[in-house]
């Protein structure tokens, strides 16, 4: 896989795939990390690691589009072909999406389809659900969508808040986000409508 890696924050995701492949679990390359912020400490953890860096800062650009554009040359011109959202906090619009699709996969901190958008965390917290947890799932045109590859559960106790259920969910990200990557690398992974099929690993 040609990988190019999206993020906006820390970059723990990020970092779990790079230890990931540089253990040799996941036959894949990460081509580029890109991020719309110049402070995302994901970008200083591809730089640690040697990796291809781009910061396109979003509020330069007029529209969503045309900031969309912007990414798909840059991604292009890495060459890189599997989109891998991590922490990515913009939207993306249908000109991103159809350039690399179905090759998109995005991880969300909540069991979806419950608890979309920006503070699923704080959401399932506030709520009072009994189990959090995360997904990993292709990206479709709708946000938070498409169908889903790999779910982890957590329970949330008594006196959890926001913080604590989000630290126990994001060591969960840091097992399936690596998991899912390995199994699309391993041309595992096929999508009948909602459904993702897992095939069984040859060994
Ligand atoms: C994760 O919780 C991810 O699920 C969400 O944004 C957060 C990114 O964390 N989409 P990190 O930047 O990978 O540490």
């Amino acid at each position: 896989l040609a990988l190019a890696v999206l993020v906006s924050g820390s970059g723990s995701n990020l970092q779990a795939i790079i230890d990931a492949i540089e253990a040799g679990k996941i036959d894949a390359e990460i081509k580029l990390v890109l991020s719309n912020k110049e402070t995302a400490y994901g970008i200083e953890r591809a730089k640690k690691h040697g990796l291809p860096t781009v910061v396109i800062n979003h509020t330069a650009f007029e529209t969503r589009e045309a900031f969309d554009r912007a990414m798909v040359q840059e991604i292009r011109s890495h060459g890189a072909d599997v989109i891998v959202l991590a922490g990515f906090m913009r939207i993306l619009t249908p000109i991103f999406i159809r350039e690399f699709f179905p090759k998109i996969i995005n991880i969300h901190p909540a069991l979806l389809p419950s608890f979309t958008g920006a503070h699923a965390q704080r959401d399932a917290a506030g709520y009072g659900v009994r189990l959090a947890g995360c997904t990993v799932h292709f990206v479709d045109e709708i946000m938070d969508s498409g169908p889903v590859i790999v779910q982890a559960a957590v329970p949330v106790n008594a006196g959890d808040d926001e913080d604590t259920v989000g630290a126990r969910i994001l060591e969960y990200e840091h097992r399936i986000y690596p998991q899912a990557l390995k199994w699309l690398a391993e041309g595992r992974l096929t999508v009948d409508g909602r459904h993702v099929h897992l095939a069984p690993s040859e060994a």
